[in-house]
């Protein structure tokens, strides 16, 4: 038997607005469609993020949840393990599995270690991605900021990659997007703020669901959860196309 097909479906960051019909076509044409459920939060009892996002275009009957268990990150590989072994006897058998997830498939996504972890059970499986709006995006259209113009930089940081990266981010790059601090923002101000960086910033959380929250960075006086996103814009005169020489 000819091994089957992996789809990674990125479905946005929450606005159920915001999956796309290629999205939606390639959910449509799995045989099942995985959605992660994680232990930490009322997920755990009821539907998801990713599955509230494609619960209204898929058959329930073809969706199936795996629980990502979030106590430690020595449940990760378990949690692989487990997506993957449930995945791999999908596509084994020549059918089509599709795993939604939020945001983007191929930025900071489970679904590239579930992904991994398919194709060393089932050797020859194809794996392809539908590309997801991301969180950066959804908070640079709700806080009507311009990512990058003309010759602009962007660096996308996750904070867990440490404090440190954060002063080097703002130093090199024009334009920076903090991913992963939310519980940590304090530090983010004050780092900005050294930096004479702060007044620009915008800061949204929870963005798309119930709790969504979006601000100037420096109006934040509490820290946020990890669904918490920072976009500090590139310095600009504000004259039309001039980051375009
Ligand atoms: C594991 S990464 C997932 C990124 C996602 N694949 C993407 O393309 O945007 C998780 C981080 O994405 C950001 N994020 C994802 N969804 C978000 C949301 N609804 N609101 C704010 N930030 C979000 C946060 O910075 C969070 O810590």
């Amino acid at each position: 038997m000819t091994p089957g097909l992996l789809i990674g479906v990125g479905v946005g960051p929450g606005d159920p607005e915001h999956i796309t019909l290629k999205a939606i076509n390639a959910l449509k044409s799995a045989d099942r469609v995985f959605v992660p459920q994680t232990d930490a939060s009322r997920a755990a009892t009821g539907p998801g993020r990713a599955e509230r996002i494609v619960g209204p275009h898929v058959d329930p009957a073809r969706i199936e949840r795996l629980l990502f268990a979030m106590a430690d990150e020595q449940a990760r590989g378990g949690n692989w393990d487990r997506a993957g072994e449930a995945i791999a006897a999908i596509v084994r058998d020549g059918a089509t599995a599709a795993f939604a997830t939020i945001g983007d498939p191929n930025v900071y996504s489970t679904f590239t270690y579930v992904a991994h972890t398919v194709r060393e059970l089932v050797p020859g499986v194809r794996v392809q991605t539908v590309p997801g709006i991301m969180a950066m995006q959804d908070l640079a259209a709700r806080s009507g900021t311009v990512l990058v113009e003309g010759n602009e930089t962007l660096t996308l940081l996750p904070y867990t990659a440490g404090h440190e990266k954060l002063p080097e981010a703002i130093a090199h790059a024009d334009t920076v997007v903090v991913y992963k601090g939310g519980r940590h923002l304090q530090r983010i101000q004050a780092t900005l703020a050294d930096h004479d960086r702060l007044d620009d910033a915008v800061y949204g959380e929870q963005l798309g669901l119930d709790h969504q929250e979006v601000d100037a960075a420096s109006a934040r006086e509490t820290r946020g959860p990890y669904m918490s996103t920072v976009i500090v814009p590139a310095r600009r005169e504000g004259v039309r196309g001039g980051k375009l020489t």
